[in-house]
């Protein structure tokens, strides 16, 4: 009976899907780089028979590192799909956003991966990696001999980035802004740099002027990997360079997180999960966004209560929440503070009830 319904619903030419899928990676879909929770198979039953999407979703992570369209294919390596670069939306992703603001200006970026190539890419022109950076001050990092990994930097598979940054003096230009784009690698030092930067109005150890803007892609507190306890997020870091920022500066420390919980990246996945809806007439995609028809139901599959299911709570109709027991969250019942439309075990599951549901 279920699947008469199923072929039903969505052979007839007319009908579109209703709803939309936006899954979080760290703790419902992969562990570190393993799948979890039967993410290969629940991400396959939205796809037809000839690979092309069957029910719109996109990933929506507060991770990130590598230009979206690198993730799409570590994903589709990862996963055994087909998972295209609009699909995957990261913390760092409404950095873009900022191009206008900071075009030519100085800006120092952040973070595990390729921080400066993902800038690079959403169009910044002056931008340079934290390691480049520091690497231009003699002396900045007093522990630096004491770090026994290599201080190489990054290489970069683009032949057209520069991983050693712009050349540009770095003791006249000032920093602009500072962008955390994901994880920070070696605490002290980005501490001990930022610091540096944010105290001296983009010029360390020099002249003092006002704070450059200092964004973060995600406010995570904690995040699940393949350790069985969670890890401290980009959140924690925040807390430690606000914490020594406020103890060792006249001035509080101001600054901006992106990502979720924040009502806007839901609102923007809506967005971008419409161009991913299968057109009626045909079996491509509605790109331009002719047919759009309001989604009936979005859902959030999400492992973090505090920043998945209070998103898409705080977002509101049409966002419906799922927690996973595969990530941060482990309780048997539901979360306390804040609780999700529907609790289940895994990433499978979740995509079960909604087909159910739905189809
Ligand atoms: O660094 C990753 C993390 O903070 C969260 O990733 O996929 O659980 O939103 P995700
Ligand atoms: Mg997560």
């Amino acid at each position: 009976f279920s699947s008469y319904i199923l072929h039903r619903s969505f052979s007839r030419v007319s009908e579109r899907p209703s709803f939309g899928i936006a899954f979080d990676i760290d703790g419902v879909i992969l562990l570190g780089n393993t799948p979890v929770g039967g993410s290969p198979a629940a991400l396959r039953k939205l796809y037809n028979y000839d690979g092309t999407l069957k029910f719109p979703y996109v990933f929506l992570t507060n991770g990130g590192g590598i230009p979206e369209a690198k993730r799409a294919s570590e994903l589709s390596e990862l996963l055994g799909l087909n998972v295209s670069a609009s699909q995957v939306l990261q913390g760092h992703s409404p950095f873009r956003q900022l191009v206008n603001r900071f075009e030519d200006k100085l800006i120092v970026a952040a973070g595990k991966g390729e921080p400066a190539l993902v800038m690079s890419e959403y169009g910044f022109k002056n931008v340079i990696s934290i390691d480049a950076y520091a690497s231009r001050f003699e002396n900045i990092d007093p522990l630096a001999p004491y770090k026994k990994w290599t201080t190489k930097l990054a290489t970069t598979q683009n032949p057209k980035f520069d991983e050693s940054g712009p050349q540009i003096d770095v003791f006249s230009e000032r920093v602009q802004a500072a962008f955390i784009v994901s994880d920070p690698v070696d605490w002290s030092r980005d501490v001990q740099v930022l610091c540096d930067i944010l105290k001296t109005g983009g010029l360390p150890g020099r002249n003092v002027g006002t704070q450059p803007h200092l964004y973060f892609a995600n406010d995570d507190l904690e995040y699940q990997t393949k350790f069985p306890s969670e890890r401290l997020g980009m959140g924690a870091f925040r807390i430690a360079l606000e914490s020594i920022f406020n103890r060792t500066h006249h001035h509080s420390l101001e600054y901006t997180c992106f990502g979720k919980p924040h009502p806007s990246v839901f609102k923007n996945a809506e967005i971008v999960l419409q161009k991913h809806v299968p057109r009626v007439d045909e079996d491509s995609y509605d790109i331009n966004h002719k047919n759009a028809q309001p989604f009936q139901t979005l859902y959030m599959i999400g492992d973090n209560p505090a920043v998945d299911i209070r998103g898409a709570r705080q977002t509101g109709h049409p966002w419906f929440s799922i927690l996973t027991r595969t990530g941060v969250f482990k309780g048997k019942e539901n979360h306390d503070k804040f609780p999700a439309d529907l609790v289940v075990d895994t990433v499978e599951e979740a995509v079960d009830y909604i087909l159910a549901k739905e189809c």
